[in-house]
């Protein structure tokens, strides 16, 4: 059985301050919980200051991106060694976000995810389909493009996948349970067939998680946990959701 990981994603949400006001708030009331894996990703500047407040809790640390070279003269950007001298264990990678604002491909995001596990950072890469694409029927192809590409010549070892549809996030409009547990079969299958250890990769559902929907979504054979933007915001529904996550 795969153990659940709820994981949060602020994007471009949060101050020092307000990141320090939610761990506070956020560390009692998950504190008991060892069945469900946990980790908040604050935007960089937050990183090692949150790092502090965690140390000796449940609770783990990502960031929301890496640069794909070690060091050197990229303007603006942050290594993977940077992140783990922050406190990160992990990184959010290849988010439709990043794809659609700074425009990454997955030859790009396949290099974030290389250089990523080199430095001993686990990796949570996102892939997931437009609405022009699933109406046109191309879920399984647009979903597969990104798998081949993004996991080119890599292992799963410290891979998790998150299945984001692009018309699910932030609209409130989150796939049904069935959806869900469709398409995370789909990138099962597809890792069956072309890597080791398919069995073992938890595949996180995100799009409009919230406390009310999670269990129902949890409930499905392929949903091992979910990344959260909007909800993850505010410690009480963001451990409320964790709290539902629980395996029955
Ligand atoms: P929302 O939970 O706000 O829909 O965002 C999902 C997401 O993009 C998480 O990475």
């Amino acid at each position: 059985m795969r153990k659940p990981f709820i994981s949060a994603n602020w994007k471009m949400n949060k101050t020092i301050e307000e990141t320090v006001e939610f761990i506070n708030a956020f560390i009692p009331l998950v504190k008991d919980i060892t069945d469900v894996d946990m980790l908040i990703a604050p935007p960089f500047i937050s990183l090692s200051t949150a790092a502090g407040f965690l140390k000796g809790t449940n609770i783990k640390l990502g960031a929301q991106n890496v640069f794909y070279e070690e060091k050197g003269a990229f303007t603006g950007e942050v290594s993977p060694a940077m992140l783990l001298s922050a406190g990160c264990t992990h990184v959010i990678l290849g988010h439709s976000e990043r794809r659609q604002y700074f425009m990454e491909t997955d030859e790009v995001v396949n290099k974030k995810v290389k250089i990523a596990l080199k430095n001993g950072l686990d990796a949570i890469l996102c892939v997931g389909e437009s609405l022009k694409e699933r109406e046109e029927n191309r879920m399984f192809e647009v979903l597969d493009k990104q798998l081949s590409g993004s996991l080119k010549d890599l292992s799963m070892d410290g891979i998790t996948i998150a299945y984001e549809p692009i018309w699910a996030i932030g609209t409130g409009k989150t796939a049904t349970k069935e959806q869900a547990n469709e398409a995370h079969a789909h990138i099962r299958g597809w890792l069956r067939e072309n890597k080791e250890g398919a069995d073992t990769v938890r595949i996180l559902y995100g799009g409009s998680v919230t406390p009310e929907n999670v269990a129902s979504l949890m409930s499905e054979p392929e949903v091992d946990g979910g990344l959260v933007g909007g909800a993850s915001l505010k410690p009480d529904s963001f451990a409320q959701i964790v709290i539902n996550s629980r395996r029955k």
